[in-house]
């Protein structure tokens, strides 16, 4: 079976339940403060090897608690985590979490170790094969994530590419997407930057998704309890149905049904494991 590779960010979320978001300048109360495993990347490495793939990460902890718990957590999750870099001289990554009585959040980054990603992190890609799938987000350094999808391709390796948090990437790294992955507001600003992506996959929240012409239904949710991570776990599963060998329309299939899962859970990740 082919691997999912996945490059990018490991986090510490710290979550906090809100009534609604505060205003720039409002302070507001919220419930108790939830800590537990995040990172877009990692998100996407947990979902992907939920969803039955072979998955290693690449990626930095600090060396701290955090980082070390961290990547006890991968493992027990399935996620070999052999290339994940411990580095001595600076924190995990973390992220300040709100979620709102709707479920809709909003985060706020702090990098620490994801910021110190760089190209020498991407040796073990030398081992990719044809048919193994690249799964990247927007949380490490953008020009490590566009040689790793070089590198990828000229293995014969899909890359699946997942433009969040938005960032500009340049034309040749966007059509290496297969697809591109966006929500509505990260498709709204390739457009504004004119990007074409050759490859794009739109995800909808519960209006579903799109691939070039095709649509498929988002799964309904009846209590919503936490949106946060819903696209990493739309894209990691997504990336371990297309390793497999399936089409877009179940891949896609399978994405959704994962993704409605994962909005009935408080946090980025199921359990076991994904609080510190
Ligand atoms: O997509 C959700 C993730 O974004 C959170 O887990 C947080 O760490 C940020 O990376």
């Amino acid at each position: 079976m082919p691997t999912v590779w996945v490059l990018g960010s490991l986090n510490v979320d710290a979550i906090v339940r809100v009534e609604r978001h505060p205003q720039p300048g409002e302070t507001v109360l919220g419930g108790p403060v939830d800590i537990r495993f995040g990172g877009k990347g990692a998100n996407q490495a947990v979902a992907a090897a939920g969803a039955g793939a072979t998955v290693r990460m690449i990626g930095r902890v600090g060396d701290d608690a955090d980082g070390r718990a961290y990547l006890d957590s991968l493992r027990r999750h399935g996620v070999d985590v052999r290339d994940v870099r411990v580095d001595p001289r600076t924190a995990t990554g973390r992220a300040a979490i709100a979620v709102d009585a709707g479920g809709e959040n909003t985060i706020i980054v702090s990098p620490g170790a994801n910021a110190a990603v760089d190209t020498t992190d991407l040796e073990p890609l030398d081992a990719v094969a044809p048919g193994d799938v690249l799964l990247l987000q927007l949380e490490v350094d953008l020009a490590v994530v566009a040689e790793a999808a070089k590198r990828v391709s000229a293995r014969q390796g899909r890359v699946v590419l997942n433009v969040a948090p938005y960032a500009a990437l340049p034309p040749d790294v966007l059509d290496l997407g297969d697809p591109v992955v966006a929500n509505e507001s990260e498709a709204a600003a390739l457009a504004a930057a004119g990007a074409t992506p050759g490859e794009l996959l739109v995800t909808r929240g519960g209006a579903g998704s799109s691939w070039g012409e095709l649509r498929v239904a988002a799964d309904r949710v009846a209590d919503v309890v936490d949106t946060t991570g819903a696209g990493d776990t739309y894209c990691g599963a997504l990336a371990a149905a297309l390793a497999r060998g399936e089409d877009r329309e179940p891949a896609m299939r399978e994405a959704s049904a994962a993704a409605a899962r994962s909005v009935t859970w408080s946090g980025a990740q199921p359990d076991p494991g994904n609080r510190v």
